[in-house]
């Protein structure tokens, strides 16, 4: 007993005399609590989650996601090419840089895993989406069968007024391409649309963005995606959550949304702009 209460005297002087007091502890130790959270649970449809997707990821449970539609970086953080962030041009490795300079072996080992997780996670009926550099897809196209996926298509986002290609050099850069994955072809999940909103690609214009994320999709293409392949509901994955775009597409739809982001600038993002986004009921 003495031997406890001296031991809490000379703590207690200690603390006291490094400048902080019990109470300071108290709210250190909260304050430590409160930025160590890393889930964000909005009711129960729209948990996001500041993390690496691929830890996150292995602690889904098997066959629960109906669709994961993502955008991983595409690994070309390059010091040549321009791209408009905001109103400024600002070079390829600028804008990107913070996540685009892998080794491309290491890049489409790491790729190949998140596949396979994504495979893992997907129910029987559920499908696979993902935007990738056009140069590449070919490879997230053999990741894909490599992991039990059927293929089903490519898709391409077409823009009307591309970004003018300042150096006068090449092309504009006037396309992006994804492709798409059933789980199993007999029990996947296909709600045909319509002829007019069923080709394999989307033409958009693109305006203003809703972020200042540098590599913000549009959503309405998006929203188009999660009505082919969800039902209100359902649940969506985005495991590279960027700025929330899926996650606003679901909450505007009605479908349950997890979205992973590592970067805490723009898991923020995401967060305000999901929180700001019209829900609509399932
Ligand atoms: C191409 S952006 C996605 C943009 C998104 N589609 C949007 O509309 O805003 C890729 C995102 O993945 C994030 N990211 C990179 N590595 C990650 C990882 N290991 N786990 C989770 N997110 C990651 C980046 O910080 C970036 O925001």
């Amino acid at each position: 007993m003495a031997r406890s209460r001296t031991f809490a005297t000379t703590y207690a002087k200690r603390r006291m005399s490094a400048g902080g007091s019990r109470k300071d502890g108290k709210a250190r130790r909260l304050r430590k609590k409160r930025t160590a959270i890393r889930i964000y649970s909005m009711d129960d449809s729209m948990k996001l989650i500041l993390g690496d997707c691929l830890k996150e990821m292995k602690k889904l449970p098997d066959d629960s996601v109906d669709l994961v539609l993502t955008d991983p970086p595409y690994n070309i953080a390059d010091k040549n090419k321009l791209t408009k962030v905001g109103n400024e041009f600002k070079t390829n490795a600028e804008a990107w840089g913070k996540w685009d300079t892998m080794d491309s072996k290491q890049y489409f080992a790491w790729i190949k895993n998140i596949v396979q997780e994504s495979y893992r996670i997907l129910k029987n009926s559920g499908s696979f989406v993902s935007f990738f550099n056009k140069f590449n897809i070919t490879y997230l196209r053999d990741i894909g069968l490599d992991a039990g996926f059927h293929p089903v298509n490519f898709y391409a986002l077409v823009k009307r007024n591309p970004v003018p290609n300042l150096r006068k050099n090449g092309f504009t850069s006037g396309f992006e391409l994804g492709i798409i994955f059933n789980k199993d072809k007999k029990s996947k999940k296909w709600n045909f649309l319509g002829q007019n909103q069923m080709q394999n690609y989307y033409l958009y214009s693109i305006g203003q963005k809703s972020t200042s994320h540098p590599t913000e999709k549009p959503i309405s293409p998006m929203k188009r995606l999660i009505m082919i392949f969800t039902d209100k509901g359902d649940l969506v994955c985005d495991p590279f959550m960027g700025s929330g775009t899926t996650g606003a597409a679901c909450k505007e739809m009605g479908r349950r949304f997890i979205g992973i982001e590592i970067d805490k600038e723009y898991f923020d993002i995401a967060k305000n702009r999901i929180n700001n986004t019209q829900g609509s009921l399932f």
